[in-house]
């Protein structure tokens, strides 16, 4: 299994991609910084909507409302995410797969991909009983607090990728 991972990842490596982002100058920071701009895409409206779900402006702006305005934000964030990781992850995907960080950061990602889940599946359905001025019911207020603490590892995982 090792050995197929191991395979796969010097595949990447040898791709046309993965030779062009090496053989470029400055596209590598280019593709860190935009990593960056989508990280702050991802978590700043998520944490925005997060902090209503714990209460923060209860009496004026609807839960669905921030939802409507925020999420998609925060969807085109995640791809933004995604596109400049994996690109940044080809020119040396062995040795970064290899570092202790990564399976803590794919772990992270995937704990909070399914807190977004269960609370869009269970949660969000009885929105229309606390939408204004009802407190939030406390698997949202859970779902919040989940959401806040899992994107914050993700960022520490990610920063930790570059040293161990
Ligand atoms: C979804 C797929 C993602 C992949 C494949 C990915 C992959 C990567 C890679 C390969 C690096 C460069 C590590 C190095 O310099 O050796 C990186 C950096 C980083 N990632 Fe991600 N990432 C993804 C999503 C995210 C998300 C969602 C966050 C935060 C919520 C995040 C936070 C970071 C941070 C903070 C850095 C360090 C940036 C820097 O200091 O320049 N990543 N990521």
């Amino acid at each position: 299994m090792a050995l197929e991972m191991g395979g796969i990842f010097s595949w990447m490596e040898n791709t046309g991609l993965a030779e062009a982002i090496r053989g470029t100058a400055y596209l590598y920071p280019i593709l860190e910084s935009v990593h960056i701009i989508g990280i702050a895409l991802l978590i700043g409206p998520a944490a925005a909507f997060d902090l209503r779900l714990l209460g923060l402006g209860r009496r004026a702006l609807r839960v669905s409302t921030a939802a409507d305005y925020l999420l998609p934000l925060s969807h085109l964030g995640f791809m933004i995410a995604a596109v400049t990781g994996v690109a940044m992850f080809l020119p040396g995907a062995s040795l970064i797969a290899d570092r202790g960080s990564a399976p803590w950061k794919l772990g992270l990602i995937v704990l909070a991909g399914l807190n977004i889940l269960i609370f869009h599946l269970r949660t969000y359905r009885s929105v229309a009983d606390w939408d204004v001025n009802r407190s939030t019911p406390a698997a949202a207020r859970f779902a919040a607090v989940v959401s806040l603490i899992s994107w914050s590892c993700v960022t520490v995982a990610g920063r930790l990728l570059a040293y161990t």
